[in-house]
């Protein structure tokens, strides 16, 4: 289908356009009021994410509320290891959980490789996303990075060090290796049905980088996203990884179009190290806490140092609940309006 506003997918693929796309990281939930009664309705996270019906309607919202560029469907990175065999609970404010969790070669031999039609609910939200969005923008499917997936299969829930997932690829790198080979085969399957069922563009996520060593990060994360990277070749594909700045050369390397800079992650030196590579990102969700000529402030300064080519506008990582949606409005106007004027000088 044609799009009308294909500014995202422009700039994905490097091309010249009128100004610099922008969408947002958890745009869909966090900040607003319209999610909230959306959810009221479903009940639990888990409803939502599994009425295509509703996941439609929320991953719709922030285009109407906010303005962004893009839609990417609402779900979770954590549908996968269920769909592998291993169920995830979400609390409400309390984070997901896994009742049961992979430590040794038995728990292994419970899994098995998913494929797509196991998340068909997700499939059929995004056919009917793509339906309702009738060309309006592009929309993104996602998924988690097999080594964050591999963290909370290991370790059962959220954690500051994750501990007992790190613990694992040094006393078991055989068996931390076949789980990872199992989820990348999944998310491989996954992701080739949400481009069948008509996502435009993928990001992957790997919100746990920052935890390993360089050494590690190459061998037990870098080493699966790249293998996804060259099973997908339909649809352009951004890499996001918090915290992975000392790995940002090898991931010039990847056979992606896209790499997601988190706010530690110096611009200038970026550009450097990822030459061959559209950049999005990155400015500190927590700079949306300041006044509205902060914000605005703190968005040109990132304008001006990306420049106007090669560039994703979008936070250094997802939204915070409590950020005023005003604020967001003004990042993302804000980038509309003086990456415009970038463009034409
Ligand atoms: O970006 C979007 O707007 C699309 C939807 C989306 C959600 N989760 C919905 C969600 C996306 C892209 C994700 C990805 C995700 N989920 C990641 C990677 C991105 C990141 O933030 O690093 C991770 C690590 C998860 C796992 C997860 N899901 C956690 C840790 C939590 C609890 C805390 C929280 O809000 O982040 C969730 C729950 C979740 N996923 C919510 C939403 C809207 C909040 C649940 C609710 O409404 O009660």
């Amino acid at each position: 289908m044609h799009l009308k506003n294909d500014l995202l997918l422009k700039a994905a693929r490097g091309e010249k356009k009128d100004r610099t796309p922008v969408w947002l990281m958890r745009q869909a939930g966090r900040v607003l009021p319209q999610y909230r009664r959306t959810r009221a309705k479903a009940k639990d996270f888990k409803t939502l994410v599994t009425t295509p019906e509703l996941a439609a309607e929320v991953t719709i919202q922030p285009l109407d509320i906010l303005g962004v560029d893009a839609a990417i469907i609402f779900s979770d990175i954590l549908v996968i290891p269920e769909a592998m065999g291993l169920v995830y609970e979400m609390e409400d404010n309390k984070g997901p959980s896994f009742p049961q969790t992979i430590s040794t070669s038995k728990d292994l031999s419970g899994l098995h490789v998913a494929q797509a039609e196991e998340l068909q609910y997700v499939l059929d939200a995004i056919s009917l996303t793509k339906r309702e969005l009738n060309g309006r923008v592009p929309l993104i499917g996602f998924a988690g990075a097999p080594w964050t997936i591999f963290s909370y299969m290991v370790e059962g829930k959220g954690s500051k060090t994750f501990s007992r997932a790190k613990k694992m690829l040094y006393t078991e790198p055989q068996l931390s290796h076949q789980l990872l080979e199992l989820i990348t085969a999944s998310t491989i399957n996954y992701l080739k049905g949400q481009i069948k069922a008509g996502a435009d563009i993928i990001q992957i996520f790997d919100s746990w980088a920052g935890i390993l060593s360089p050494d590690q990060y190459n061998e037990f994360s870098l080493k699966y996203i790249s293998k996804i990277c060259d099973a997908i070749n339909d649809v352009p594909k951004i890499v996001f990884a918090k915290g992975a700045f000392f790995a940002r050369s090898e991931m010039s390397q990847l056979n992606c179009e896209v790499i997601g800079l988190d706010w530690n992650m110096g611009i200038a030196e970026s550009r450097k190290m990822l030459t061959n590579k559209v950049l999005q990102g990155n400015l500190d969700p927590c700079a949306l806490y300041g006044s509205l000529k902060d914000v605005k402030k703190e968005t040109i300064k990132m304008l001006d140092a990306f420049g106007s080519e090669q560039h994703i506008a979008n936070l250094g990582h997802g939204l915070y609940p409590d950020i005023e949606v005003d604020n967001v409005k003004c990042f993302i106007d804000t980038v509309k309006e003086y990456s415009a004027t970038l463009n034409r000088s």
